[in-house]
């Protein structure tokens, strides 16, 4: 079997799709584990979690840093003193600049609760609701240095009902966003999604039907 790929998880808060990723990681037969979960808020929630279960935890407290430049060549050593070959953000709520993503060049993935392109940024559910959108999801892609932008790995459909709020909708997304994480994860780390021409490109046997939709009564379809 070859070696699984070494991945830090970056997180800011709660941290459930870093948990639905180091869930997936112990597994059988799963092609990355987790090395290191590391947080730019020292409060995260998340870092207590991944701790109880024995993954390295590190705080990388953005305000101690006098430069943007200075806080990423931490968080890089970090990753490189942990022997990360790929990094999930998870609910990483830092903007990175060119030079740090030129360096995880198509090593770096990021989740978002919208289906890319539309509605990066903030405040996702209420945008949707506001607009009157009848199916959203969530999307899981490559790093870019535009915000919520980058080649697209995987996508779920989730349907808005009439009677949705913005907390209704996000955690039926949530759900889906638990689901498809580990996925393009397995994806990327197997060497069965890989980037040309800024597109991802599949070598799935068998095809697995993509995007996946999620009625808004049935989340088991996800598998
Ligand atoms: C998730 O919904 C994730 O998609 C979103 O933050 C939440 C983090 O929750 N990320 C973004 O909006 C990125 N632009 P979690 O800490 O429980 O995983």
């Amino acid at each position: 079997m070859t070696a699984k790929r070494k991945v830090g998880i970056l997180i800011s808060g709660r941290g459930s799709n870093m948990q639905s990723l180091a869930r997936a990681m112990a597994t059988p037969n799963f092609p990355a584990e987790p090395a290191v979960v590391i947080s730019n808020r020292p409060e995260a929630e998340g870092l207590d979690w991944a701790a109880e279960r024995g993954i390295p935890t590190v705080t990388i407290d953005h305000k101690a840093f006098a430069t943007r430049m200075a806080f990423e060549a931490r968080l890089h050593q970090s990753l490189l003193d942990h022997g990360v070959d790929l990094i999930c953000n998870a609910g990483f709520m830092r903007m990175l600049t060119g030079s740090f993503v030129d360096r995880w060049r198509d090593r770096q993935l990021n989740i978002h609760p919208s289906l890319l392109p539309a509605f990066p940024g903030l405040k996702t559910h209420e945008r949707v609701l506001q607009q009157g959108i009848l199916i959203t999801g969530c999307t899981v892609h490559f790093i870019r240095t535009e915000m919520d932008a980058g080649p697209i790995i995987a996508q779920a459909a989730v349907a808005v009902l009439p009677s949705d709020t913005p907390e209704t909708l996000g955690a039926r997304v949530l759900k889906a966003e638990h689901k498809l994480y580990p996925l393009a994860l397995r994806l990327v780390a197997s060497g069965q999604a890989t980037v040309e021409n800024e597109t991802v490109k599949f070598t799935l046997e068998p095809q697995e039907p993509m995007p996946l939709f999620v009625p808004a009564s049935n989340l088991t379809t996800l598998g």
